[in-house]
């Protein structure tokens, strides 16, 4: 029986997940996403060709492999209908490839307005959400309140919403929040036909069953760790578990039924929204990171604030996850650095820990190492040996402080630019 293996990402998100599940896909005969919705925004490249995906897996170009929808996530009938009818424009009909879990829940249009009314009402605590509705659906989940897909199929689906919909409009009334959804309601109504397309399954079934019938599965993460609802920065996080644990919930999978755990990192850490970040520059070097990086977001195109690697994070999010193997990306953008600083340590009043604090404020104080640039294009390396000296010495430092090899190395955000050892 095979095992399910695992990308996820281990900082604030956007580490590149997108670009590596759909490198690795052709090792795979299905691809699943287990949590988020469309505040996801997965970026993938190749032939010249650019596609951001948001509740769509990653695994959809490597022809015609079949791709799920766990039942983690949360999955808006709107944006999914945009995403999927511009694939199809662009020659990549899925309805066939793709299939939603019957269990996962729907975003409907008075979460959005909820997500709005809840960040407007926290002022300068706001979280900066994407503001895709993600907190309130998973409240609803927890709170035994959703709608999920599989309600589509029965025939008092339009009182099941309007009951859901009434119980979000006196929340909104009561936080006074000024909102108008009839345009969206009919959009969201059309929507969730759509959706009828595709086959709704009991994707914990089809997952174990390709499991039994030794196919090889890859679960994909969204977001990251360092946004986990349970050990990410909170509350200045996503509403659900994003970490490896996500997996045997959000795909219906048991623990020992887990694999090789892939962790992608970036070369340097961003962050999107609100919420501590402890190497966060914001100087010249954090512009150029941003700049070179286009560290802009995907979804919303916010800046991305931008900082040096933090060791002492990316150690924790190893840890939490059972990572096996990492994956670092966009070493490139750093090509033409000097030097290159890593926090392996903070100190928190005078006293240095390696342990990723409780909180983190503004007495948290990373320590650095400093590395030498490596000054060359890594861009036009194909093979480890490629790889120049002082980028082989920063590989090295991070493999032996994490115990963990890096085993593959991305150079640039086409599929072709990625070194696999
Ligand atoms: P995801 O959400 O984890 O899938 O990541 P995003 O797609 O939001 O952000 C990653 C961005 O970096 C995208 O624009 C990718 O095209 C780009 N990218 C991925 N890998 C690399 C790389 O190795 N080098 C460079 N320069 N860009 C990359
Ligand atoms: P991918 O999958 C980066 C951030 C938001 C905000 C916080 C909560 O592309 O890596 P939410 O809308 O989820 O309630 O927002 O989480 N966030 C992300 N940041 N990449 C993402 O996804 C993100 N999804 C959510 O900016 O700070
Ligand atoms: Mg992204």
């Amino acid at each position: 029986m095979k095992k399910v293996d695992v990308i996820l990402g281990l900082q604030w998100g956007d580490e590149g997940k997108g670009k590596v599940v759909d490198v690795l896909t052709p090792r795979y005969e299905v691809v699943a996403r287990f949590q988020g919705g469309p505040n996801a925004g997965h970026t993938l490249e190749f032939g010249g060709e650019k596609y951001v995906l948001r509740s769509i897996p990653s695994g959809i170009f490597q022809g015609g492999k079949a791709n799920i929808i766990g039942n983690g996530v949360v999955l808006d009938a709107i944006l999914f209908r945009k995403e999927a009818e511009e694939l199809a424009r662009s020659g990549h009909d899925l309805t066939r490839q793709l299939s939603i879990s019957k269990k996962a829940h729907l975003i409907l249009p008075t979460h959005r307005m909820l997500d709005a009314a809840y960040e407007a009402a926290k002022g300068s605590a706001r979280i900066g959400t994407t503001g895709k509705g993600i907190g309130p659906t998973y409240t609803d989940k927890v709170s035994r309140n959703g709608m999920r897909v599989g309600d589509l199929l029965k025939p008092d689906f339009a009182e099941i919403y309007a009951a859901a919909k009434a119980r979000h409009e006196r929340i909104l009334r009561s936080l006074h929040f000024d909102y108008d959804i009839a345009e969206l309601e009919r959009e969201w109504f059309e929507a969730v036909e759509y959706l009828k397309r595709f086959r709704l399954i009991d994707s914990e079934y089809a997952l174990n069953a390709a499991l039994r019938a030794d196919k090889a599965v890859l679960a994909e993460g969204a977001q990251g760790t360092l946004l986990d609802v349970d050990f990410g920065s909170y509350p200045f996080v996503t509403s659900s578990n994003t970490v490896s644990a996500g997996v045997c919930t959000g795909l219906g999978v048991a623990p020992n039924r887990i694999g090789e755990v892939f962790g992608i990192f970036k070369a340097y850490c961003t962050r999107v929204g609100s919420g501590p970040f402890p190497t966060e520059l914001f100087d010249e070097t954090g512009t150029e990171l941003r700049r070179i990086g286009h560290e802009y977001g995907a979804v919303t195109g916010r800046e991305r604030r931008c900082g040096w690697l933090d060791l002492v994070a990316l150690k924790y999010a190893i840890m939490i996850n059972g990572v096996t193997q990492l994956i670092m990306m966009k070493a490139d953008v750093m090509n033409d650095f000097d030097t290159i600083r890593v926090a392996t340590a903070y100190r928190v009043d005078g006293v240095e820990t390696t342990e990723f604090p409780y909180s983190i404020d503004d007495r948290v104080e990373p320590v650095y190492t400093d590395f030498e640039g490596w000054r060359c294009d890594l861009r036009a390396c194909r093979s480890y040996e490629d790889f120049p000296a002082p980028f082989k010495r920063y590989v090295d430092f991070i493999e032996r402080e994490t115990g963990v090899p890096v085993k593959i190395v991305s150079v640039g955000p086409d599929r072709g630019e990625t070194v696999i050892r």
